[in-house]
């Protein structure tokens, strides 16, 4: 091939390039009808169907969502968990697999006038970062809650986690609600409080706390005199913690990995970690 032909073929090349990527970019042709999605249509790891709106905005109420909220929706299907957070004035992000869907969902928060505060983007939840979160919504399998659960649970005291019908596993949710009996199916919602981890032995001057957790549950004891009580009635509510011993309810705080608080009928009380 000779030089000039070359260049020429070059330049054709590089002009037609942009035109070739354009093309490749556009989602759909002009006049093209929408897509619409089918409820059972396949997805990475779970089918489409959509939270019925009722249950979409009980499962928001449960997690108490304000406007100082980030709210992630894991699987967020056509938008609408994310879209009514975003209407209640929380900055939510739904993560889909789906690139239809996410293109339905822009659209569908355009609609609702609120691309200000809704997000989505496109990825694997697993392969996925939402660790600024402070309510996640899920409306997966069991199966996959429990391969999120070690995650969930990395995440910062008080973190609301809110599902739809699905559990997750062993770890029992501290609030359930069920639709009621005008609902088919996938009619209860289940919230978890992701607690604060206070497991071991605390120092309350010269008495003893020992504490056992799993997940949000506590038990235990405590040691007054040489006497050992069990605790009772005990848990983590994010970063409060509430006990019964020795007939007395205690309430406190985690901060500064220190426990302090009340005894029911006034009196201070505070826990260190104790040494070894
Ligand atoms: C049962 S639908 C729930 C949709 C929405 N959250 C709701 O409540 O209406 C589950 C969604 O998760 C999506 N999905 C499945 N596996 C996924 C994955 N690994 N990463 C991201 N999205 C996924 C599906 O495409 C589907 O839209």
């Amino acid at each position: 091939m000779t030089r000039p032909r070359m260049r020429r073929l070059l330049l054709l090349a590089a002009c037609a390039l942009p035109l070739l990527a354009g093309a490749a970019i556009a989602q759909q042709p002009p006049g093209a009808p929408a897509f619409t999605p089918t409820v059972g249509q396949s997805g990475k790891d779970v089918v489409w169907v959509p939270t019925q709106q009722q249950l979409v905005d009980r499962m928001l109420d449960m997690a108490k969502v304000t406007a100082q909220d980030r709210v992630v929706d894991l699987g967020s299907g056509d938008g609408r968990t994310v879209i009514t957070a975003a209407r209640r004035g929380a900055s939510a992000h739904g993560i889909e697999f789906n690139p239809d869907m996410v293109a339905l969902s822009q659209r569908n928060a355009e609609a609702a006038g609120v691309t200000g505060r809704a997000s989505f983007v496109q990825a694997d939840i697993f392969q996925s970062d939402f660790s600024d979160a402070t309510v996640v919504t899920l409306f997966l399998l069991q199966t996959l809650n429990e391969r999120l659960r070690p995650t969930l649970l990395a995440m910062k005291p008080g973190t609301r986690v809110v599902s739809n019908t699905f559990g997750m596993g062993d770890w029992t949710p501290d609030q359930s609600f069920d639709t009621g009996a005008e609902c088919a199916s996938f009619c209860r919602a289940y919230l978890w409080i992701i607690p604060a981890q206070v497991g071991g032995q605390w120092q309350i001057g010269q008495d003893r706390l020992v504490l056992e957790q799993r997940y949000q549950a506590l038990t235990g004891s405590l040691t007054q005199g040489g006497q050992a009580q069990p605790i009772s009635e005990a848990k983590m509510d994010g970063e409060t913690i509430t006990f019964t011993a020795g007939g007395r309810r205690y309430t406190g705080k985690l901060e500064g990995g220190a426990l302090s608080g009340q005894v029911e009928g006034g009196a201070a009380w505070r826990a260190v970690k104790a040494a070894g």
